[in-house]
C-alpha cells in the first residue's frame, strides 16, 4: 500500500502520458478496451470522439463489458457524453453488478457528436477483460423530434436520412428561411366606394414572413375613412413598439402606426383618396390579424326636388360625391331639358357639393299637329284641338270619293310616348282609296256605240278618251284608282307593216303622243267636267300579241293623278269571272251605222257570249279567240262596238257588292254588229294579277 502511494505522484504523470484521445468520422465501428479482449491495464484513460454528419445520431450499445466495479464507478468506468451533459456512465460486471453495467442499454447522442472515456485507476483487484462496443450514425427524424420551435416546420414537414425539409399549405409559399409560410399579398387594389379588408386567413392566423400591400384608390374627391373592428390581434412586444409584425397607414403624405397588440386602433379619417396599407408578419408567431371596414365619402350635395309630374330615383336621406340621381317623368309626361324632350335625365353629385345639371322639368307629351291625310280630313274629338297626351282625332276620308282601307275607325289617341295610335294600325297613318263603280248617277237601262243609244251623262264615270295632242280622239279606256288607264294594247302602237308585223319599240306611242281625258261626255265638245291628263308611262301585256291580239290590254299611268268628282271615278277590278248571259255595258265614242261618229259616249247592252260558240263563229275566218279573251252580243247582231271603241270598258253590275266592275275592254271583232259574229273582248279577270302587280293595287 505505501508502495501504491508513493507512486502516486509519479505514477500521476504515467497516467498522464498514458492517456490518449481517439478522433472517428465514420459513419459506424467499433471501440474497445486497451489490450482487448485481454485485461486492460491499470492507469489508463483513452477518449474516442466520434462525429457524425448533422442530421445524423449516434447510437452506441455494449457486446461485452467486464470492468473493476465501484461505488459510484469511481474506480474503472465507462463515460459517454456530449460536449454539455454526461449520457451514461457505466463499471462493473455483467454478470453479477447489472445494475452498473450497460447490458442491453442502448445510448444515444442528441446530436452527431458522442464522446466515450475509457478509465482505469491505478490498481486492478482482479483481472477485468475491458469492453466491446458499436457505434452508428442513425437518422435523426427532425420532424417528430424536434424541441426547437424555431427551426420547426411551419406547415408541413418531410424527414429523410440525414435530413428533412419543409413545405407549406395550397396558397402558401415557402419562404426564403426554408421554414416558414408566407403568402403573397403585395397587389391588392380595392376601387369600390366602400370594402372590407382584413389580414389573409382572417380571422384563422396570419402567414409568417409576408408583406401584404393593400391600396384603396378612389376618385379625387372622395375621402376614405377606415374603421378597425372585429378582432384586432398582432404579435406585440411589452418594451419595444412592433418589433415583429405590423400594420402601416399611408394617406397622401401622412403615414400612421406601426400599430399592432390587441387594441385596434381608432376609427381613422384619412383625408385622401387614395389609402395604402402595409401588413408585415415575421417568421414566428401565432396572432390572429385583423379586419377593418373602410368607406370614401365625397361632399354632400342639396337633396334633390322633384319636378311636377315627376320622381328622381333613388331616394336617398343624402346624396354625396358621384352619386346619380335619375329624374323621370310620369306616365304622359316627358323630361323636357334645354328645349329637348327625353325620356329620362341624370344628374351627378360633383366633387364640390353641386349637382352637374339643374333639374329638368316634365312636360305633358305633345303628339302635335297629326300628319295630314291625302284625301281626308282630321277631327279633333278633345276641346281646343288638343294634340297632348290622350287627346283624341279621327281621320276620315274624302265622301263619297274616297273610303278607309280595312273600314278602320281612323281614331286616333295621343301615347305617352307622344304618338298618335290607332288600335289596329299602331303609328301608321290610315290610308283612303278611290270608291270604285258607283256613279253618283245611275243609269236607266233602256233597251237599245252601234246601235246602241247615248249614254246619260255622269253613269260611266270611270271612262277615259285617249286623244291626240289635237283633239282627235282614238282609244278608250278605264279609270283604276286615280292615276292609272287600262286600254287596249293595241291603241298604243302604229299599225304593222304587213310584211314585217313584229312590233318594235319604235312603233309605240310615247307618253307626250297622246293624253287622257277623263270626265267626258261629248265627242268634241267639251264641258267643266272634263280633266285632260298627261301619261307617264305606258306598260303593254308581256305577252301581247299584235297579230293575233292575244293579251290585248295596256296600263297607262298618269302623269298627274284624276281629281275624283260625280263625273270621274274608278271602275273595280273584277272579283271572279261572269256568268254566260250576264248583261254587259259598252261604252264608246266610235263608229256607228254609216260609219259616222256619235256626238256623245254611246252605250250598248249586251250578253256575255259562252267561249266555244264564239270560238266556233269565227273559226270560218281562222281567227283564234283564246282563254284571255271573252266575247259579248247577241246572235242575230246588231249592237255591238266598233273602230274608235277599242280599250273602252265593258262593265257590269256585281249585285251582291253593289258595285260595277270591269269584264273586258274591247279588242276586236269582224266587221261590226253583224249576225253571227261577236264582240271579241280583252278579258281583264284573266290578267288581273298582271294589272295589280303592274299598279300596285290590293282588292
Ligand atoms: N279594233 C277596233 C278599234 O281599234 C275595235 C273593234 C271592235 N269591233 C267589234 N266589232 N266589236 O277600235
Amino acid at each position: 500500500m505505501r508502495w501504491l502511494l508513493l507512486c502516486h505522484a509519479l505514477c500521476l504523470s504515467l497516467l498522464k502520458a498514458s492517456a490518449h484521445t481517439v478522433e472517428l468520422n465514420n459513419m459506424f465501428g467499433q471501440i474497445q478496451s486497451p489490450g482487448y479482449p485481454d485485461s486492460y491495464p491499470s492507469d489508463s484513460e483513452v477518449t474516442w470522439n466520434i462525429t457524425v454528419p448533422e442530421g445524423f445520431r449516434i447510437k452506441l450499445y455494449f457486446m461485452h463489458f467486464n470492468l473493476e466495479s465501484s461505488y459510484l464507478c469511481e474506480y474503472d468506468y465507462v463515460k459517454v457524453e456530449t460536449e454539455e451533459q454526461v449520457l451514461a456512465t457505466f463499471c462493473g460486471r455483467e454478470t453479477t453488478d447489472t445494475e452498473q453495467t450497460p447490458g442491453q442499454e442502448v445510448v444515444f447522442s442528441p446530436g452527431s457528436f458522442m464522446s466515450i472515456t475509457f478509465r482505469s485507476d491505478f490498481s486492478n483487484e482482479e483481472r477485468f477483460t475491458g469492453f466491446d462496443a458499436h457505434y452508428m450514425a442513425v437518422d435523426v427524424d427532425e420532424c417528430t423530434e424536434r424541441e426547437d420551435e424555431e427551426l420547426s416546420c411551419d406547415h408541413y414537414c418531410h424527414n429523410y436520412i440525414g435530413g428533412y425539409y419543409c413545405s407549406c399549405r395550397f396558397g402558401y409559399l415557402l419562404h426564403t428561411d426554408n421554414r416558414t409560410c408566407r403568402v403573397e399579398c403585395s397587389d391588392n387594389l380595392f376601387t369600390q366606394r366602400t370594402g372590407v379588408i382584413t389580414s389573409p386567413d382572417f380571422p384563422n392566423p396570419y402567414p409568417k414572413s409576408s408583406e401584404c400591400f393593400y391600396t384603396i384608390e378612389l376618385e379625387e374627391g372622395f375621402m376614405v375613412s377606415l374603421q378597425f373592428e372585429d378582432i384586432f390581434d398582432i404579435e406585440d412586444h411589452p418594451e419595444v413598439s412592433c418589433p415583429y409584425d405590423y400594420i402601416k397607414i399611408k394617406a397622401g403624405p401622412k403615414v400612421l402606426g406601426p400599430f399592432c397588440g390587441e387594441r385596434a386602433p381608432e376609427p381613422i379619417n384619412t383625408q385622401s383618396h387614395s389609402v395604402q396599407i402595409l401588413f408585415r408578419s415575421d417568421n414566428s408567431g401565432e396572432n390572429r390579424g385583423w379586419r377593418l371596414s373602410y368607406r370614401a365619402t365625397g361632399n354632400e350635395c342639396p337633396e334633390p326636388e322633384p319636378p311636377v309630374h315627376g320622381k328622381i330615383e333613388p331616394q336617398q336621406t343624402t346624396y354625396s360625391f358621384k352619386d346619380q340621381v335619375l329624374i323621370s317623368c310620369d306616365t304622359g309626361y316627358k323630361v323636357l331639358k334645354d328645349n329637348v324632350e327625353m325620356d329620362t335625365f341624370q344628374i351627378e353629385c360633383l366633387k364640390d357639393g353641386t349637382w352637374s345639371n339643374r333639374i329638368p322639368t316634365c312636360k305633358i307629351a305633345d303628339c302635335g299637329a297629326p300628319a295630314e291625310l291625302k284625301h281626308g280630313l282630321i277631327t279633333f274629338s278633345t276641346r281646343n284641338n288638343l294634340t297632348t297626351y290622350k287627346s283624341e282625332i279621327q281621320y276620315s276620308c274624302q265622301q263619297p270619293y274616297y273610303k278607309m282601307l280595312h273600314n278602320i275607325t281612323g281614331i286616333y289617341t295621343c301615347s305617352a310616348q307622344g304618338v298618335w295610335m290607332n288600335e289596329v294600325l299602331g303609328r301608321s297613318q290610315p290610308t283612303c282609296l278611290p270608291v270604285c263603280g258607283v256613279p253618283k248617277f245611275s243609269r236607266k237601262l233602256m233597251a237599245r256605240i252601234f246601235n246602241g243609244h247615248p249614254a246619260q251623262k255622269g253613269t260611266t264615270p270611270w271612262i277615259a278618251m285617249l286623244s291626240y295632242p289635237n283633239e282627235q280622239p282614238f282609244c278608250g279606256g278605264s279609270l283604276l284608282g286615280s292615276s292609272w288607264i287600262v286600254t287596249a294594247a293595241h291603241c298604243l302602237h302604229q299599225s304593222l307593216d304587213p310584211d314585217y308585223p313584229a312590233l318594235h319599240d319604235s312603233d309605240l306611242l310615247r307618253p307626250s303622243d297622246f293624253k287622257i281625258i277623263m270626265g267626258k261626255h261629248w265627242r268634241r265638245r267639251s264641258d267643266g267636267n272634263e280633266q285632260h291628263l298627261r301619261v307617264k308611262r305606258v306598260f303593254l301585256h308581256p305577252l301581247y300579241d299584235p297579230n293575233t291580239f292575244e293579251n290585248d290590254v295596256a296600263l297607262v299611268e298618269l302623269l298627274e293623278s284624276a281629281v275624283l268628282s260625280d263625273f270621274v271615278m274608278p271602275i273595280c277590278l273584277p272579283q271572279g269571272p261572269p256568268q254566260e248571259g250576264d248583261v254587259v255595258v259598252v261604252s264608246g265614242w266610235g263608229k256607228q251605222f254609216l260609219q259616222r261618229f256619235p256626238e256623245t259616249l254611246m252605250e250598248i247592252e249586251i250578253p256575255i257570249v259562252d267561249h266555244r260558240t264564239c270560238q266556233e263563229a269565227y273559226a270560218p275566218l281562222k281567227r283564234k279567240v283564246t282563254r284571255d279573251m271573252i266575247c259579248a252580243g247577241e246572235k242575230e247582231g246588231g249592237k255591238d262596238a266598233c273602230a274608235g271603241d277599242s280599250g273602252g270598258p265593258m262593265v257590269t253590275l256585281d249585285k251582291e257588292r253593289g258595285h260595277w266592275y270591269l269584264v273586258g275592254t274591247v279588242s276586236w271583232g269582224e266587221d261590226c254588229g253583224k249576225k253571227d259574229r261577236y264582240g271579241v273582248y280583252s278579258y281583264i279577270y284573266h290578267n288581273k294579277d298582271w294589272i295589280q302587280r303592274v299598279t300596285r293595287m290590293r282588292d
